[in-house]
């Protein structure tokens, strides 16, 4: 009896600290501006539910609001109506400081326009997700190297994002959206400006890290990239349907 009490007490804690339901949840979530009178809408009641080491893949036209769908996940926009669950905390009665630490502790995101920090070089860039997560100066300077090396970046690391090319920009920004080890990898078509070779060393990155548990949401045009993912999602018109 005593047995089978501690046995309980210890698989409800061990539950309460990992177990969640849904790495994401959204609920009828829906984006639109307005200019005058006129709404117009970027999403229309999106509910998608995303486990904890799905590898999910985003497709669809230009302006179809793919990236706008991926600012929402990431925290870094508020849908207009709906409910969003990002490891079972709802999102959308949070304050933006809330959401702030949520993004800073959990995600990494790759921009699709790479939004590196004009003012710090390769190596400054690629470090801050670890000085937000307070990652001590030893353990974040031999991570930096390992990224840099990984991304055979090591003779940039002092450039300036301005002194780079387009590819080597989004390098950077992958390195930076991964070196923290997010648990939820958002990226807005992560190898838009590489070359094929490097797209593909970029997504046997995401297939091995998605492997190791990381859930990954990726935009992307390219059927090849798609086939990484496990599943597919189809936007259109701020309309979504899962197709596989
Ligand atoms: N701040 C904004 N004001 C008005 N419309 C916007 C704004 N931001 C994005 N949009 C519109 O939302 C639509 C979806 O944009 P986006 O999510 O970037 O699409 P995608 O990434 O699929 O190309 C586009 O038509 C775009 O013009
Ligand atoms: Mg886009």
């Amino acid at each position: 009896m005593e047995h089978l009490l501690e046995r309980h007490l210890f698989l409800f804690i061990q539950l309460s600290i990992h177990f969640y339901l849904y790495m994401i949840a959204l609920h009828n979530i829906e984006k639109f501006y307005k200019a005058g009178m006129q709404r117009t809408w970027i999403l229309r009641d999106i509910s998608l539910k995303i486990n904890e080491g799905d590898f999910v893949t985003i497709m669809g036209p230009s302006g179809a609001g793919k990236s706008t769908l991926l600012n929402i996940l990431g925290l870094l926009e508020q849908p207009n109506n709906g409910e969003y669950l990002f490891m079972d905390q709802a999102t959308h009665k949070l304050n933006e400081r809330q959401r702030t630490k949520i993004h800073q502790n959990h995600i990494g995101f790759v921009f699709q326009a790479y939004h590196l920090i004009d003012e710090l070089t390769v190596y400054e860039n690629i470090e801050t997700p670890l000085l937000y997560k307070k990652i001590k100066g030893g353990e974040r300077k031999s991570m930096v190297a390992e990224m840099l090396d990984r991304f055979n970046i090591v003779a940039k690391k002092d450039l300036f994002p301005h002194q780079l090319s387009g590819g080597q920009q989004q390098l950077v920004g992958v390195a930076r959206a991964i070196i923290g080890k997010p648990n939820l990898l958002l990226a807005d078509e992560p190898t838009g400006n590489l070359h094929s070779k490097q797209g593909e060393e970029i997504m046997d990155l995401f297939k091995s890290l998605n492997e190791e548990g990381m859930t990954i949401v990726q935009v992307t045009h390219s059927e090849k990239n798609a086939q990484y993912g496990n599943r597919v999602i189809e936007l259109e018109d701020g309309w979504m349907k899962e197709i596989r």
